[in-house]
């Protein structure tokens, strides 16, 4: 049987990723690393905590010793790295939390997986989870391809981009087996009410301001959490050591535009008036260095290993939507405590 560490499994993209890997390869014994911060939650993965083949282990990925020690006790075959500071507005106020968990943590993972695969490489498998904010911002027109030159420009992307660069680093001076793989935005079940969309259908169900930056013009390329773990899957298993693969939905919005559809779906689902969610819409400061524009081409990934997003978007963030509605618990219980002062020093009242 293979041991395989996936490093965040307790957070949104890493518990996806967990339950898809103990569920669909019952031959694989999945450790879940996870330091439980802020954004780890053991909630988002009940359905699997009993199953034969899951372990979870609480630590920190900086913890060098601790990694290690985890690498002799487990003899991972493969790491899937999702562990990170995931959200921009944070990196912008705390950046050393994002250089310590972000690089810190991703070195000190390779530097484990080095030293305890370094008499045999062979079959072993160091996938890297990043982030397509690594390329920067684009205009009005193109796309992100694998070849795009890095730009960063958040903390939280440049923290993302060095991390990707340690990678490569170990692959072309240790041979280190690696793959990265750069997603756009995802969304789905699970998703800290942090990031706009649970953040609003948040505030939607409350009957709170929906906070849009600057004029609402910035545009994502949104894609189901479930289409990214499933190429992540096709990666892993299908990929080519060494290589990167660009994962998008080609499914890019205005914030207000998404903004509005979600007003719109909500108010049908929860009986209220045509209209009267997008009365909560509200204008306030833009995000510093706020990029612009994000969307990527998939065509490598579609073309060399046949993955292609199974949802529309509206059917994903009704299903989404419906998630959150049916799961009142998990969302009390994420916004409770910690929640209520982070959203007041961002947000005000
Ligand atoms: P998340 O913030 O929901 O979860 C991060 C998880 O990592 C949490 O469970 C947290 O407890 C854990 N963690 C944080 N610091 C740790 C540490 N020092 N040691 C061990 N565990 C630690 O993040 P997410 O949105 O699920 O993102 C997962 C990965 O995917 C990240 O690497 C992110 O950069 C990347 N990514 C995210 C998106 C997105 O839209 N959310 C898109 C593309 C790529
Ligand atoms: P977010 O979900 O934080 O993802 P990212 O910044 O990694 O793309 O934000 C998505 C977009 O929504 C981004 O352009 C910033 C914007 N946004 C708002 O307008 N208001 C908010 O309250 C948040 C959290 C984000």
């Amino acid at each position: 049987m293979e041991t395989i560490l996936i490093t965040g499994g307790a957070g949104f993209i890493g518990s996806h990723l967990t339950r898809l890997f103990v569920n669909k390869y019952p031959n694989y014994k999945i450790v879940n690393l996870d330091a439980l911060t802020y954004a780890g939650n053991l909630n988002n993965l009940r359905d699997i905590e009993n199953a034969p083949n899951y372990q979870f282990v609480k630590g920190d990925i900086t913890d060098m010793e601790f990694v290690k020690n985890l690498f002799a006790t487990h003899h991972f075959s493969g790491v899937l790295h999702c562990a990170a500071e995931s959200h921009v507005d944070r990196s912008i106020a705390d950046p050393l939390a994002f250089v310590r968990t972000n690089v810190i943590g991703t070195v000190s993972l390779l530097q484990a997986a080095k030293e305890h695969w370094k008499e045999n490489m062979e079959g072993k498998l160091f996938y890297h989870i990043s982030t397509d904010e690594v390329y920067g911002s684009l205009g009005d027109e193109g796309f992100f391809t694998e070849e795009t030159a890095y730009d960063p420009r958040s903390p939280y992307s440049a923290s993302k981009a060095s991390s990707d660069h340690f990678v490569r680093a170990y692959h072309h001076t240790y041979h280190l087996p690696v793959k990265i793989s750069n997603c756009s935005n995802n969304y789905g079940p699970f998703h800290f009410p942090e990031k706009l969309i649970p953040l609003c259908i948040h505030n939607i169900i409350n009957k709170k301001p929906l906070p849009i930056y600057g004029k609402g013009e910035n545009v994502r390329d949104w894609l189901f959490v479930e289409d990214h773990v499933r190429a992540i899957d096709t990666i892993y298993h299908k990929g080519k050591i060494g290589e990167t693969y660009n994962i998008g939905g080609h499914n890019e919005w205005t914030n207000i535009a998404l903004v509005k559809e979600l007003c719109h779906q909500m108010d049908q689902k929860l009986g209220r008036e045509a209209g009267e969610s997008e009365q909560l819409i509200t204008y306030v400061k833009d995000r510093a260095g706020h990029d612009l524009r994000y969307a990527i081409d998939a065509t490598k990934l579609k073309e060399e290993l046949g993955w292609m997003p199974s949802l529309q978007f509206e059917e994903g963030l009704s299903k989404t939507i419906d998630w959150y509605l049916n799961n009142s618990e998990w969302l009390a219980n994420v916004t409770s405590g910690d929640y209520q002062k982070y959203y007041t020093s961002l947000y005000g009242a």
